[in-house]
């Protein structure tokens, strides 16, 4: 067990620091006292306050611009042309002259049904989303380009996704030129 000494040094080594924690309290309390009186103090407490509150109001006003006008209205205004540029990301897999390739033809897609391009071999993901989705309503096909894996379990379709609400209407509105 324990002999005296190694007691003794551990007592020693604790009331050290504690000594040591009184002293730096007392220099601290003596920092914080140094300049204007108790209700200067209480002023810069009452400062400190209002930062995380702007920051916060900062936020609110980030997730409102985040967030965004909805699909509907990006889309009554959405510009064809610049939704032809879009459709460049698809171009390596979709045609719009009735032909397949490595996906099924996209010309005349808005409001056709899911997973309905004759002869083309759909993965079982995009068959079963027929019961989701029956139809490729402008609403169901931003949804799925958005996130195609996330949307459709299963897709062979690889491509990542379009984020932008816009990418996404201005593709749309193109593709409802193709019929
Ligand atoms: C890497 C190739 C590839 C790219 C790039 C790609 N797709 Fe696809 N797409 C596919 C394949 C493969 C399918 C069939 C998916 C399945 O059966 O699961 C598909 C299916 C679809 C369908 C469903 C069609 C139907 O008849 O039901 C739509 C709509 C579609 N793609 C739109 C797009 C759009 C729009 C883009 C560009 C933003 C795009 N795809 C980019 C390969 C691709």
């Amino acid at each position: 067990m324990f002999d005296t000494m190694t007691v003794t040094k551990a007592a020693g080594a604790l009331i050290g620091s504690l000594l040591f924690l009184l002293l730096m309290d007392w220099a601290a309390s003596g920092i914080y006292h140094i300049g204007p009186s108790g209700h200067g103090e209480g002023e810069e407490h009452a400062q400190a306050y209002t930062i995380p509150v702007e920051d916060a109001g900062g936020d609110a006003g980030g997730e409102a611009a985040d967030a965004g006008p909805d699909f509907a209205t990006v889309l009554a205004s959405a510009d064809a042309a610049a939704g032809e540029k879009v459709f460049g990301k698809c171009k390596a897999c979709h045609k719009l002259d009735g032909s397949d390739s490595t996906g099924p033809h996209l010309n005349g897609v808005v409001g056709r049904p899911v997973a309905s391009a004759a002869g083309f071999n759909y993965s079982d993901g995009m068959k079963g989303h027929v019961a989701d989705a029956p139809d490729w309503t402008p609403e169901a096909l931003q949804e799925f380009l958005t996130s195609p894996k996330t949307v459709v379990k299963g897709t062979k379709m690889a491509f990542a996704g379009l984020p932008k609400v816009e990418d996404r209407a201005n593709l749309i509105a193109y593709l409802e030129t193709q019929k």
